[in-house]
């Protein structure tokens, strides 16, 4: 079972997406957090963001896993747990650079996929509905406002002890939208086949239940699960 979720940033698909992945038990791939592993070695060995053919290699030298330790989703790079690291303003600030390199594109979804093979799993990201699996069971599309989404990431980033200002992360948003809309390979775009769930005037759990209904009654989870 394949349960694709696509959107901007700040849409609220990370925080909705470990929601769903608890309640029915599907395994939960943050694909965004592959992009942001790249961007962090990148930044760790200094090499020029403009350098892709130095940055597709680097890929070889990087294992990128997914772990769940006490209940908590982890994210592993060649074994050192960069869950926190990755979301780093200076990550944040290249990552939507690097994901736009057509050769760490190939690289990743080619790991997305094999990560999600043969599992039931639900899986966030840009281009999931569209490319990275484009026959998933049930594909969904989470939007909000701009000004909704940088608000919360905003105060994601406070709680988190990030500094920034609401100016700064709301000129990120509207930068990485614009990169991630204009995207040659992999461009954040609505897949026609997908569900969209407009949250910027609901609650998370206003919108995990939405999601939730929309996989329930779905044709593959009927089949699988009934
Ligand atoms: O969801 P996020 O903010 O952690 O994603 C980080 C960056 O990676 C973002 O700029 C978009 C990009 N990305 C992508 O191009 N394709 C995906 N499937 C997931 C993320």
């Amino acid at each position: 079972m394949i349960v694709a979720v696509d959107g901007p940033a700040g849409s609220g698909k990370g925080t909705i997406t470990k929601i769903i992945a608890n309640r029915l038990k599907l395994m939960n791939l943050d694909t965004g957090a592959t992009y942001r592993c790249v961007a962090l070695a990148s930044l760790r060995k200094n090499i020029d963001i403009n350098d892709e053919a130095q940055i597709i290699d680097e890929i070889d030298n990087l294992q990128i896993e997914f772990k769940e330790e006490n209940g908590q989703d982890r994210v592993f790079l060649n074994g050192e747990d960069v869950s926190k690291l990755i979301r780093s303003t200076e990550v944040t600030g290249i990552v939507s650079q690097i994901s736009a390199i057509i050769g760490v594109r190939l690289k990743l979804v080619d790991l997305q996929r094999k990560i999600a093979e043969g599992k039931d799993v639900i899986l966030e990201g840009r281009d999931i509905g569209t490319y990275v699996f484009p026959n998933a069971d049930v594909k969904i599309y989470l939007d909000a406002t701009p000004e909704v989404r940088a608000e919360r990431r905003y105060k994601e980033n406070i709680e988190k002890g990030i500094k920034c200002t609401f100016e700064e992360v709301l000129d990120n948003i509207n930068f990485r939208d614009k990169n991630d809309m204009s995207k040659k390979v992999g461009a954040l775009k609505k897949a026609d086949d997908a569900v969209v769930i407009d949250s910027s005037e609901m609650s998370i759990d206003e919108v995990a239940n939405k999601m939730e209904e929309i996989i329930i009654n779905s044709d593959a989870w009927r089949r699988e699960r009934c």
